[in-house]
């Protein structure tokens, strides 16, 4: 629909009225979308193609089922209480989160289960979890710490709240990024941790980045095992000394069928899995060499050509505030061939086509698929959940602006 169009449907009157009655402030926009053609969004707009995120939660979801294996799913990648819902319907035992707003956004919507896997060392963001963790009480939160002095601020505050507080020992098994060494330093913190009153031992958090994204099956599965492993080996040193190692959290999207298969891994934290994105679509799947299509693509970038002065380009208002752009690769149009995307500044993206492809014109739609989707999600308020081009439902993103 075009400017005269949405105006001549009411939906321009009606946003005026309303920001009228609201005394000046404009309301939030989203619910008057509800039932429309997606064609009708105001651009750029984040949108979930329905059919496919609910057959990736399944895949997963069966996947775990089948192999044993928990599957406690990361909500940084979707910062949206009602996927995680959905992950829960489907059988998650909770899930991670990265930050403390996410944590307390994920438990206000009664999210059970919230595991923080960031390390923390401000009291104030510590005194949040302690707070957290007692409000919830029956829904265990979990917090991975990595570091002796994290152990004490945790402990102190759980102390002065009265509370006992759930902690995985977090491992580094390569990323070299946070938590504590393998074997003997995770051993030494673990007990530590054992030690302290107002700290209950759960086990261990072993996330492997330095796996996930490893190009071709059987280096990614190489690289994995050998990282995991690790894990488990520290993991076997807390059981032989009698400490809590029940859990063992770690895995990613691009290794969920590698490490539910290894022995001692209680669940996985994949996050990406309920999107994809054209950087994890590269990497090439057990059964699909060139294309990782476990998964399949449901969140895309809808974005409007604005601008056309110039032969074989035109501009679209969508840019690095509208697609991460962290990552080498681009976003992809979808249902257009042979169209090439590359940032034009904050606000623009241009676009240009092969030799003898169309070239969208003026007001033309498109919709890409992103090139990393959590900090693409990061980018938006809410996300227009969509069964073919008609919005079902508007999905708020929580806890974003800031790492409060
Ligand atoms: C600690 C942790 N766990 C799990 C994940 C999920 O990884 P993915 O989105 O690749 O499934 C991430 C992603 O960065 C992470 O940082």
């Amino acid at each position: 629909m075009d400017r005269r169009g949405f105006l001549a449907a009411g939906l321009g009157s009606s946003l005026v009225g309303a920001a009228a009655v609201h005394g000046g402030e404009a309301p939030a926009l989203g619910e008057e979308y509800r039932g429309r053609d997606k064609a009708d969004l105001p651009t750029p707009a984040l949108l979930v193609d329905l059919d496919r995120f609910e057959r990736n939660v399944r895949t997963m979801a069966d996947h775990a089922r089948a192999a044993g294996c928990g599957l406690r799913p990361h909500a940084k990648t979707h910062k949206c209480p009602e996927i995680a819902r959905r992950q829960a319907a489907a059988g998650a035992l909770g899930v991670c989160v990265a930050t403390v707003p996410e944590a307390e956004a994920m438990a206000a919507a009664s999210i059970r289960g919230v595991l923080l896997t960031s390390p923390i060392v401000e009291r104030r963001k510590v005194a949040r979890m302690v707070a957290l963790a007692q409000k919830v009480q029956k829904s265990e939160v979990l917090l991975a710490i990595g570091h002796p002095r994290e152990v004490e601020l945790v402990n102190e505050a759980a102390e002065a709240a009265k509370v006992v507080v759930a902690v995985l020992v977090d491992v580094d098994v390569g990323d070299r990024r946070t938590g504590s060494l393998p074997g003997q330093p995770a051993l030494d913190l673990a007990r530590q941790i054992a030690r302290c009153r107002n700290l209950r031992l759960r086990g261990l958090q072993a996330y492997a980045g330095l796996a996930s994204h490893v190009p071709g099956f059987e280096r990614r599965a190489e690289t994995s095992r050998q990282a995991m492993g690790r894990a488990v080996e520290t993991r076997d040193l807390f059981a032989k000394s009698g400490l809590d190692a029940g859990i063992l959290s770690g895995g990613s999207t691009g290794t969920y069928n590698i490490d539910s298969a290894i022995r001692g891994v209680t669940e996985l934290q994949v996050g990406s899995y309920v999107f994809m994105d054209v950087d994890y679509r590269r990497i090439g799947g057990r059964t699909n060499p060139v294309v990782y299509d476990d998964f399949q693509p449901s969140l895309t970038v809808l974005a409007t050509v604005v601008s056309a002065a110039h032969a074989g380009r035109v501009t679209i208002d969508a840019g690095n505030k509208a697609l991460d752009t962290t990552v080498s690769v681009r976003g992809q149009a979808v249902a257009w061939q042979g169209l090439s995307y590359s940032p034009g500044g904050d606000e623009f993206g241009i676009v240009t086509a092969e030799k003898g492809a169309d070239l969208p014109r003026l007001g033309d739609r498109l919709e890409f698929m992103v090139p990393h989707c959590d900090p693409t999600t990061n980018l938006y308020d809410r996300i227009y959940a969509c069964r073919g081009n008609r919005v079902e439902a508007i999905w708020p993103v929580v806890a974003r602006r800031e790492r409060r």
